[in-house]
C-alpha cells in the first residue's frame, strides 16, 4: 500500500488538541481511498525549549527531512516570553531549514459563517475567497541583523532568483483560480521592492492570461477593507504577507478556520493553521480544529496529489457547518458550542 511518512509537531498551547484531531481525521480518509500513514513525532517551540533548551533540535530538522510532508499545531506562549530564545525562532527555523519559500494562505468566507465577518454584508457579498501567496524565507525576517550599543538594524533583501520563484507561484496560482494576480510591495520606497516589481513584470511574460495589478502595501491594507472582491491572489514579501495575511484572515471572522501551506521546491511542504497556539484555552476542548484539519486537505492536495481524498475533507467540513454545529470561536451568543473533540468526530462521521 502507497505509504506517506509525515512528521508530526505538535507544538505548544492548543497544538496537541488540533494535531490530534486532524490525524484521526486523516487515518480515516486514508483507509477510505486505501493508502497509508506513517507519523514521526518531534519537537518544536516552547516545548523543545523546555525539553532540549533550542526550540529547534536537530532531531526534529532530521525527523522532517526524512519524511514527505510535515505537520505542525502552534508554537509559543507567555512562558517563555522571556525566554534567551523564543519558541518562534523554531518555525522560522524549520522554515529556512527545509526551503519553504512559497506561503499559501486561503481567506476563504464560508456561506454559513457569513455573519461572522466584521464587514457589512455589501462589502463581503456573496462569496469571497482570496489566496495570499507570501515570500517565507527571505526578505527581512532573514537578512543581516544587528544589535549596536545605540542602534537595532534588520535588512531587507531580495534577490532576483527569490523574487522569480515566488512570483512563479503566484501566477500558478492565479492560472488555477480567476487569473487577476496583485502583486504587493512598496515600490515608492524601497529598493528591494523596486526590484521586486521588475522581476514580477518580466515573469508575467510566460502568464500573458493573467492580469497583473501591482500595489503598494499600504493602499493594499485599505483595499482589503473597501473592496475585497478585487482580490484573487496576492503575491508579496514575507513582512508584507505576514501582515496582509492576518487581514485577510480575519476578514472572514473565522480565524479558527483558515489553514496554510508552506512549500519548498518540489512536494515537501509544511501545514499548520493559520491561528496561533491560543494558550488560554489549550487543553480544555475548546479549540477549533478545521483550520489544522483543513490544513491536512492542502497536505494531500499539495504534497501527495491526492486530490479526492482532499476535496472528501474539504466537503466534510462544509457538511458539518451547513447543519449548523459550531466551537466558541465561530458561534454566535445564541448557540451553544461544541467542543474540539466532537467537531472533530462530527467530520469523520461525514467522510
Ligand atoms: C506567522 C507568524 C510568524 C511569522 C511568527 C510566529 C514568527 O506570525 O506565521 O504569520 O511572523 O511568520
Ligand atoms: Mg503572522
Amino acid at each position: 500500500m502507497k505509504t506517506y511518512n509525515i512528521a508530526v509537531l505538535k507544538g505548544d498551547g492548543i497544538g496537541p488538541d488540533v494535531i490530534n484531531c486532524a490525524i484521526d481525521i486523516l487515518d480515516k480518509v486514508a483507509k477510505k481511498h486505501g493508502f497509508a500513514m506513517n507519523y514521526s513525532e518531534a519537537l518544536i517551540g516552547g516545548i523543545a525549549i523546555d525539553e532540549t533548551g533550542n526550540p529547534l533540535p536537530d532531531e526534529t530538522i532530521a525527523i522532517c527531512k526524512k519524511s514527505n510532508a510535515v505537520m505542525l499545531g502552534a508554537v509559543g506562549g507567555p512562558k517563555w516570553d522571556d525566554a534567551p530564545i523564543r519558541p518562534e525562532a523554531g518555525l522560522l527555523g524549520i522554515r529556512k531549514a527545509l526551503g519553504l519559500f512559497a506561503n499559501l494562505r486561503p481567506a476563504i468566507i464560508y456561506d454559513a459563517l457569513k455573519d461572522a465577518s466584521p464587514l457589512k454584508a455589501k462589502v463581503i457579498g456573496d462569496e469571497l475567497d482570496i489566496l495570499v501567496v507570501r515570500e517565507l524565507t527571505g526578505g527581512i525576517y532573514f537578512g543581516e541583523k544587528e544589535k549596536g550599543k545605540d542602534y537595532s538594524l534588520d535588512t531587507m533583501k531580495y534577490s532576483i532568483n527569490e523574487v522569480k520563484r515566488i512570483a512563479t507561484v503566484g501566477f500558478e496560482s492565479a492560472m488555477k483560480r480567476n487569473k487577476i494576480l496583485t502583486s504587493v510591495d512598496k515600490a515608492n520606497v524601497l529598493e528591494s521592492s523596486r526590484l521586486w516589481r521588475k522581476v514580477v513584470i518580466e515573469v508575467a511574460k510566460d502568464y500573458p492570461e493573467v492580469t497583473l495589478n501591482h500595489m503598494y502595501v499600504d493602499n493594499a491594507a485599505m483595499q482589503l477593507v473597501r473592496d475585497p472582491h478585487q482580490f484573487d491572489v496576492i503575491v508579496t514579501s514575507n513582512m508584507f504577507g505576514d501582515i496582509l495575511s492576518d487581514e485577510a484572515s480575519m476578514i472572514t471572522g473565522s480565524i479558527g478556520m483558515l489553514p496554510s501551506a508552506s512549500l519548498a521546491i518540489g512536494t515537501m511542504g509544511l501545514y499548520e493553521p493559520v491561528h496561533g497556539s491560543a494558550p488560554d484555552i489549550a487543553g480544555q476542548n475548546k479549540a477549533n480544529p478545521i483550520a489544522t484539519i483543513l490544513s491536512v486537505a492542502m497536505m494531500l492536495r499539495f504534497s501527495f496529489k491526492e486530490i479526492n481524498a482532499a476535496n472528501d475533507i474539504e466537503k466534510a467540513v462544509n457538511s458539518v457547518l451547513d447543519l449548523g454545529y459550531r466551537t466558541g470561536d465561530i458561534a454566535i451568543e445564541s448557540e451553544t458550542p461544541i467542543g474540539t473533540n466532537e467537531m472533530s468526530i462530527l467530520i469523520s462521521e461525514q467522510l
